[in-house]
């Protein structure tokens, strides 16, 4: 098998060192999939990369064709078939995501700039790096020659928080709950909706309405918790999460590439075509289900008051943010 050039930007940094060993053995493009990993940071950084890409060999992986570990844009771009966009600030404590706005944006109008220069036309590209649904607008906009359905924004780890909380609460595996739903920004006002959510448990399968039985929980306690568990481990741990957004970011990237399972949808940021009332030409989390390298946003879901009310905040909230990053990218 022919191999593919995956490119991972910040591969430096705490995301990375988790995610490249995820891609390097197949977990992510297939157990048969030979990759050319290439390797993207910020000059000062080389030295640590370099000891990056000796663990990589000291690996001994059979599927990686060969590293190209570098600090220049071309060389990191050249041809890629997909790419991980992770490198940029990370929030610290105290901070909402879209404070790093001003000093992440213009990563990903150059890298999108990029994109349109040197990457396949065909690549497949994940927004990481924070605040991730505006930065893959503003990479989507420099990035002119990609199709805009092609550069996604990751909720998958605010996707599996939710499944893992749910089942924590049932006493089941995270793999029993299915159908969750984040809608809108991967910030403190997405909204995470159970609404459709199914789980399989030991006496069959239910909603998860039903077998909560608490909606006052679901409305209060169970948002919060999700839209808070970024600060929450920052709070316990000083440093963002890593080990579980390499975990998902390796999770939508593998959806991408191989598709959703029969019955079952996720959630992506993807450019909002005007499904459920939602304003066109933000990245917006859908629930979505993939095929053949592309999504589908899930149609026909029933929203109620409540929930458009939680879906009005989170879209007021992305608009402000495109606005607010187009005039930083002008300067
Ligand atoms: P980190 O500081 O450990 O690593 C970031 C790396 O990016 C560093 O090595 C840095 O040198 C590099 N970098 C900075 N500017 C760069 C550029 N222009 N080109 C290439 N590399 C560059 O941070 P981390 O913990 O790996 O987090 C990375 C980003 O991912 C942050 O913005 C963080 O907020 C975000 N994040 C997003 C999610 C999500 O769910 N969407 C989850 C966790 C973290
Ligand atoms: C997360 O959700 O853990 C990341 O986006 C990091 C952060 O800033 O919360």
């Amino acid at each position: 098998m022919e191999p593919i050039r995956v490119l991972i930007t910040g591969a430096a940094g705490q995301i990375a060192y988790s995610l490249i060993l995820q891609v390097a053995k197949g977990d992510v493009f297939g157990s048969s999939q030979p990759v050319i990993l290439h390797l993207l940071d910020i000059t000062p950084m080389m030295g640590v990369l370099e000891g990056v890409v000796m663990e990589i060999e000291d690996c001994a992986l059979p599927l990686v064709k060969s590293v190209v570990s570098t600090d220049d844009l071309e060389t990191a771009f050249k041809d890629i078939d997909a790419a991980f966009l992770v490198g940029s600030m990370p929030r610290k404590q105290g901070m909402e995501r879209k404070d790093l706005l001003s000093g992440n944006v213009k990563i990903f109008k150059t890298q999108g700039d990029a994109l349109n220069k040197y990457a396949k036309k065909s690549v497949k590209v994940l927004i990481v790096g924070n605040p991730a649904n505006t930065n893959a607008f503003i990479c989507a906009k420099y990035a002119p020659s990609i199709p805009k359905e092609s550069i996604t924004a990751m909720t998958r780890l605010d996707h599996n928080r939710a499944r893992a909380n749910i089942a924590k609460r049932l006493s089941v595996t995270a793999d029993k709950v299915k159908n969750v739903i984040i809608w809108g920004n991967h910030s403190s006002t997405q909204f995470p909706d159970i609404k459709s959510a199914i789980v399989n448990l030991p006496q069959g399968s239910t909603s998860v309405y039903n077998a909560i039985k608490d909606e006052n929980w679901i409305k209060t306690d169970f948002i919060k918790t999700i839209q808070a568990r970024g600060a929450a481990v920052i709070n316990a741990r000083k440093m963002s999460s890593a080990m579980s957004a390499a975990k998902a970011a390796a999770d939508h990237m593998k959806d991408i590439w191989c598709g959703t399972p029969f019955g079952e949808y996720t959630s992506m940021g993807v450019m909002s075509d005007g499904s459920y009332g939602i304003p066109k030409d933000i990245v917006f989390s859908f629930p979505v289900t993939t095929q053949n390298k592309t999504w589908k946003i899930v149609q026909n879901l029933e929203i109620n008051d409540f929930m458009r009310s939680m879906l009005d905040v989170t879209t007021k909230e992305l608009v402000e943010e495109r606005e607010e990053a187009l005039v930083v990218c002008k300067d």
